[in-house]
């Protein structure tokens, strides 16, 4: 099959816009993932195309692109998935709300402010058991925050959110996913402090339950739950 690509281009050395550069390949397999036919555009035919990417399977999460109006990871969006036929169409773009360095690269600093402004790692000064065993939790406990702990920090979610492109300042869902994981953790002991965060005026009251980004995670994380699991803490002062 033939695949017609258009990829948006900006080269802040040289060019005052983007623009969509466009790009025919042939012999697609429709196995093939979005990110072979970026690699083939970029090792056929332009090799300045600028993208990240690095695992190709899935784990890394540095290739969240927004792929025909939706946000996806290149390397798990098979080209079957967006269609067939004997010409399929792919339109690739950087993710939104976040700056464009270059081409689909972006800067992801501010997001990653807002994830370790939720202090994702555990905290708990008390001495760990002397058996020299775990920190021991039942299964019902680890249950709680077992979503959560698959983010892999991608951004799809972030930056699908209308609420984020409205103001960045809000501190989005990817740091409230990564705020939960640590909050519904009964080996924690900082709770109080990530729910200073995620409450305040630029946290999870600025989610509109608008779901964009439970439908991008890749990870299928329940995002949109997630965040309302956190809202009932904060309302009802019970984890
Ligand atoms: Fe990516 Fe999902 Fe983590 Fe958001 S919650 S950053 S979409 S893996
Ligand atoms: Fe945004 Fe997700 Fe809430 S898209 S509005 S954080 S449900
Ligand atoms: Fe690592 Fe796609 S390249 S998640």
């Amino acid at each position: 099959m033939q695949a017609q690509l258009r990829i948006r281009r900006y080269n802040p050395e040289k060019d005052q816009a983007g623009y969509w550069g466009e790009y025919t390949l042939n012999d697609v397999n429709p196995n093939d993932s979005v990110l072979d036919l970026l690699h083939r555009v970029k090792w056929e035919i332009d090799g300045t195309l600028a993208l990240r990417r690095s695992c190709a399977h899935g784990v890394c999460g540095s290739d969240a692109f927004r792929i025909n109006g939706a946000n996806m990871l290149a390397c798990k969006t098979l080209v079957n998935r967006l269609g067939d036929g004997d010409m399929i169409k792919v339109q690739v773009e950087p993710i939104l709300g976040l700056k464009v360095l270059k081409d689909l690269i972006v800067d992801m600093e501010p997001f990653m402010d807002h994830y370790k402004s939720v202090m994702p790692y555990f905290i708990n000064d008390d001495p760990p058991p002397e058996n020299g065993r775990e920190r021991l939790q039942s299964i019902e406990d680890r249950a709680r925050f077992d979503d959560t702990t698959k983010c892999i920090l991608c951004a799809a979610c972030t930056s699908s959110c209308p609420s984020f492109w409205a103001n960045d300042k809000y501190v989005g869902p990817a740091a409230i996913v990564n705020a939960h994981r640590f909050i519904f953790d009964s080996r924690d002991k900082a709770p109080e402090k990530r729910l200073a965060v995620v409450g305040d005026t630029f946290g999870v009251w600025r989610c509109r339950t608008n779901f964009n980004c439970t439908n991008a995670c890749p990870r299928e994380i329940e995002i949109t739950k997630a965040i309302a699991e956190v809202k009932n803490v904060l309302y009802t002062g019970e984890i």
